[in-house]
């Protein structure tokens, strides 16, 4: 790159998922001179973007509907015609996923790169001029060389060279249910590259609303294993709690008095403490597991050995919870009528990757529980598919006596009223807040006696289910 400013007046961005749709909003709400375009190759996700009724918008996440309404047709724009964005563009951020190999080499822990590598491919053929990309997606560490290496190849090939670029990585540390507030107000930015003139052109962009000592640069590579160490440190915190859970279980400690003791401690900090069901989302698996690979693969293996047991823990968590529900309801749960609140991996967002709600709702299911399962936020045709093989029976609507509900199948709940008749038992997975509110008095004598509350978040009130006749188990605390 020459040595001069570099000005950003149009940004497109590949990828309009839970990450590049609320990041590119926020950019173009506090940019107004910049023109974002967001592309996809997913054209109903587009068209979901577009829609008027702001509701039916792809991802539920407080407050974007605002920023859309005040953005979108403005200087917000979301279409599938990604090589106009592209050539148009001073900026690309390529916002794709990256999920975990199946196949081949690294199957099961490695990223799968496909989508990068095809979004670079279509940034070298389309784009003109001066192009700065941008690394959104979380990647391996060294990703952007081989983003470099595709986009230099074309450099060459290109004779007059009317083409040049500069990548940069700027992994996003949104946390979802909070996007908007953490993009508006975040602890730091991070921008790793190694040209000034690109990185300023970055830098620039943030300056809009986020103070200049709250941005933080670094060479590349730092920048992408920052990410994934910040995500494993994070998923380490959740697994060490549970564990901790599961002690107190045994032992008679209560894990919302030791967390809170352990918490205070101003070195260890009070955030990210709270026991649960296990850890879910697209990220912490997935980026633990390539952190692994990446151990293994530079010859590390006690390193890559300590982080994949942050992950086996939290798999032997969600499996040891609906253990204990099959054992506290008499070893059997064949034909019994068992309702799941929250399906999401984590409240105020509709996203279900990895939601520990899979595992479980999977196990009852293997179990011959008839399942029903209640999410304000999330689809049932997304629980359709996170379920599979496991098929879903009739409408559960309160009305209906149940005849046809047969053994080892689900149905969805529209409305949180009508789950529970004839239940024997209710598993809270997901910390919605009106989970906290429900009136057990009113509940209990729908449901089927001895009736059971599992409180997989320590959300429910306690008082009010042991009044209404039910049992209550909590997680992290001993019952007898
Ligand atoms: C996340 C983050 O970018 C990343 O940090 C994390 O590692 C996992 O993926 P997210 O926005 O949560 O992205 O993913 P998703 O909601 O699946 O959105 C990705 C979008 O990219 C999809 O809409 C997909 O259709 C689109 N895509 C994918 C393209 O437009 N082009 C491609 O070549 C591949
Ligand atoms: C995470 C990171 O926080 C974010 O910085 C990164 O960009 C993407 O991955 P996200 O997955 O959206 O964000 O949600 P997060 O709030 O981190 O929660 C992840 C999981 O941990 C959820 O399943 C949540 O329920 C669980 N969790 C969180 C706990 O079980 N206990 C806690 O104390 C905190």
């Amino acid at each position: 790159m020459e040595e001069k400013k570099i000005i950003v007046n149009n940004i497109c961005c590949i990828g309009a998922g839970y990450v590049g749709g609320p990041t590119m909003s926020v950019i173009a709400d506090r940019c107004p001179n910049i023109n974002v375009e967001v592309v996809d190759l997913n054209e109903s996700r587009i068209d979901a973007w577009n829609s008027e009724e702001l509701s039916n918008l792809p991802i539920f996440e407080p407050g974007l509907d605002q920023v859309i309404k005040r953005t979108r047709g403005r200087n917000l724009f979301f279409s599938t015609n990604i090589s106009e964005a592209i050539a148009k563009a001073d900026m690309v951020f390529i916002s794709v996923n990256t999920p975990t190999k199946k196949k081949g080499l690294g199957a099961g822990q490695a990223s799968d790169l496909k989508w990068i590598e095809a979004c670079a491919r279509q940034v070298a053929k389309f784009s003109k001029g001066k192009t700065v990309v941008v690394e959104k997606s979380t990647l391996p560490v060294r990703t952007a060389e081989v983003i470099k290496k595709i986009l230099g190849s074309y450099q060459i090939i290109n004779e007059n060279n009317e083409k040049e670029f500069c990548v940069l990585s700027n992994p996003e540390f949104l946390a979802e249910g909070t996007a908007i507030d953490n993009l508006e107000n975040p602890d730091r930015v991070l921008i790793g590259g190694d040209d000034e003139n690109s990185i300023k052109s970055l830098v620039n962009i943030y300056t809009n609303w986020i103070p200049e000592k709250k941005i933080i640069t670094t060479n590349l590579w730092s920048s992408e294993l920052s990410k994934l160490a910040a995500n494993a440190f994070l998923a380490q915190r959740i697994s060490s709690i549970n564990s901790i859970a599961a002690f107190c279980e045994v032992a008679g400690a209560d894990i919302e008095e030791v967390s809170k003791a352990i918490g205070s401690d101003s070195r260890i900090g009070s955030n990210f403490l709270n026991a649960s069901p296990g850890f879910g989302g697209s990220c912490f698996k997935k980026d633990i597991l390539n952190l692994v690979y990446l151990s293994r693969y530079f010859g590390l293996p006690e390193v890559a050995d300590y982080w994949e047991s942050v992950v086996r823990i939290n798999e032997w968590n969600q499996k040891r919870i609906s253990e204990l529900i099959v054992k506290t309801l008499f070893g059997t749960i064949s034909g019994k009528k068992i309702v799941i609140l929250g399906f999401s991996f984590k409240a105020n967002t509709n996203d279900t990757r990895e939601s520990p709600a899979i595992r479980i709702s999977k196990d009852l299911l293997e179990e011959g529980a008839k399942v029903v399962i209640y999410d304000p936020k999330v689809k049932s045709s997304q629980i359709i598919n996170d379920l599979e093989p496991y098929s879903s029976t009739e409408n559960c609507l309160s009305t209906q006596p149940h005849k046809n509900f047969i053994d080892g199948t689900w149905c969805f709940s529209e409305h949180l009223e009508d789950s529970f008749d004839g239940a024997d038992a209710v598993v809270v997975l997901t910390e919605w807040p009106n989970f906290a509110t429900i009136k057990w008095s009113s509940i209990a004598n729908r449901m089927r006696s001895p009736g059971w509350v599992f409180d997989s978040r320590r959300i429910v009130n306690e008082k009010d289910v042991l009044s209404s006749g039910l049992n209550y188990w909590s997680i992290g605390r001993k019952y007898n």
